[in-house]
């Protein structure tokens, strides 16, 4: 399998066995049962420092590709900031002992509720992002809200399409996020938030814009700039966010721009499109820190060769733990644990265990022919918005999650039990 599609430390051995974090990924699906979730913890480490190194301080991980307490921890250790889009992924970072001041709150709808607990914990930044929202702010403002006056970004949509699924798009206008800089709401959420800094409510910090998810082109960060630095530099706010966004490639033959051609290129374009050297220029990356770094690990458990068509290999998860197939018909590969480096000449349909035919995990995929039914199948990238996106469909439980440095196994989220199914039902 391609080194590139595999997280830092995997290796093979001379049986051919894959290797994850000093431990056989054979073993760790007999430890700990399938499928599961293993990351590669120097490899998260290592991305986030990277992050910290390209962007400087302030930059965000994006939570909501991946986020338990280790997670949340562990992005906060390695110096990165935590951008929380709901009070739940608010709840989660703050339990895992990450300070508020680290926290960044996002979202297109925050509830009252949302906005009071963040604001009593004292959130590092709010990124507001409609009308409704000021007056949400103003009100919790004017009632003596208790907690520190909290810093704001006002988020923008700059007009700018990126090249990626349309339900990942954010930057156009058309959009359910922030404020059009074209029809001059931008400017007029400005004017608002402005008159609640004078009041002593917020203090408005800066400008925000997110294009888009899996973006392979560096041009459309550069474009958006280009609109961005034209509506930043006379407002004379410190920092300027431009989101999230960068790919990451998940089938042979893809390659993506690495963290620090990203953080370059925005910041060169900033620099050249008049942002002044002073304004913090950072971003909120969620799939370029953790995709690579997770693989997931399943069992055959039916081989059905049906004649005149296709194989169809089925594996005990699917849909339930990685819906981005059915969701964003994306592509992923399926290698053996055992043989990892094998040649794949068998043409397979990869698929789950769940009641419908969408339940894909692999659409077009190749596997060994020496494939048998008990073997432990690899699904490498899926690091980023499986574990985050997972659900309980046909009351599958959700898998494990372990992560794995040095030899060492640390078993960060349990794998769910048949009782949790029902622990919701009153
Ligand atoms: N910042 C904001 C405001 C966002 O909405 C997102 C992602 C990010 C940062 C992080 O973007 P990233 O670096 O991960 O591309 N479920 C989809 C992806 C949805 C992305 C949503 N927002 C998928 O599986 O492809």
């Amino acid at each position: 399998m391609t080194r590139d599609l595999l997280p830092a430390t995997a290796a093979v051995d001379a049986d051919g066995e894959l290797w994850i974090g000093g431990r056989r990924v054979t073993s760790l699906a007999a430890e700990h049962g399938t499928p599961l979730f293993v990351y590669d913890e120097d490899h998260l480490r290592a991305r986030c420092r990277a992050a910290v190194a390209a962007w400087g301080d302030g930059v965000a991980y994006a939570t909501k590709a991946f986020l338990c307490k280790a997670m949340a921890r562990l992005a906060y250790e390695e110096g990165m900031c935590l951008d929380v889009s709901t009070g739940g992924e608010l709840h989660v970072a703050l339990a895992a002992g990450v300070p508020a001041g680290r926290l960044v709150l996002h979202g297109n709808n925050k509830s009252d509720a949302e906005l009071s607990a963040a604001w009593a914990a004292g959130v590092g930044r709010i990124v507001v992002d409609s009308f409704d929202e000021i007056d949400r702010i103003e009100r919790l403002g004017r009632s003596g809200h208790p907690g520190p006056r909290p810093k704001v970004l006002v988020r923008v949509t700059p007009g700018v399409e990126v090249h990626t699924h349309e339900f990942v798009r954010t930057g156009q206008d058309d959009s359910k996020f922030g404020f059009t800089v074209a029809s001059g709401m931008a400017t007029e959420a400005i004017t608002r938030l402005g008159a609640l800094e004078r009041a002593g409510v917020v203090e408005l910090v800066g400008v925000h814009a997110h294009l888009g998810s899996q973006v392979f082109a560096i041009a459309p960060f550069v474009r958006a700039v280009g609109v961005l630095a034209g509506f930043v530099a006379p407002l004379d706010l410190a920092e300027l966010v431009v989101g999230g966004g960068l790919g990451v490639p998940y089938v042979n033959g893809e390659s993506a721009p690495s963290m620090e051609e990203w953080a370059a290129a925005v910041l060169d374009a900033c620099h050249a499109a008049g942002v002044p050297l002073v304004t913090r220029v950072t971003a909120e990356p969620g799939r370029s820190i953790v995709a690579t770094a997770g693989v997931t690990l399943y069992t055959v458990g039916t081989v059905k060769d049906v004649h005149g068509h296709r194989t169809y290999v089925s594996v005990d998860g699917g849909m339930s733990d990685n819906p981005r197939p059915v969701l964003y018909g994306s592509g992923y590969e399926a290698f053996l644990a055992r043989e990892a480096d094998a040649s794949r000449t068998m043409p397979v349909r990869v698929v789950g265990k769940h009641c419908e035919s969408g339940d894909v995990v692999v659409a077009d995929g190749f596997l060994p022919d020496d494939l048998a039914v008990g073997d432990v199948l690899v699904t490498p990238v899926t690091g980023a918005y499986g574990h985050s996106m997972a659900s309980n469909y046909n009351k599958v439980p959700r898998p494990a999650v372990l992560f794995v440095s040095g030899g060492e196994v640390r078993e960060v989220v349990r794998r769910e039990s048949l009782d949790d199914l029902a622990r919701l039902d009153v």
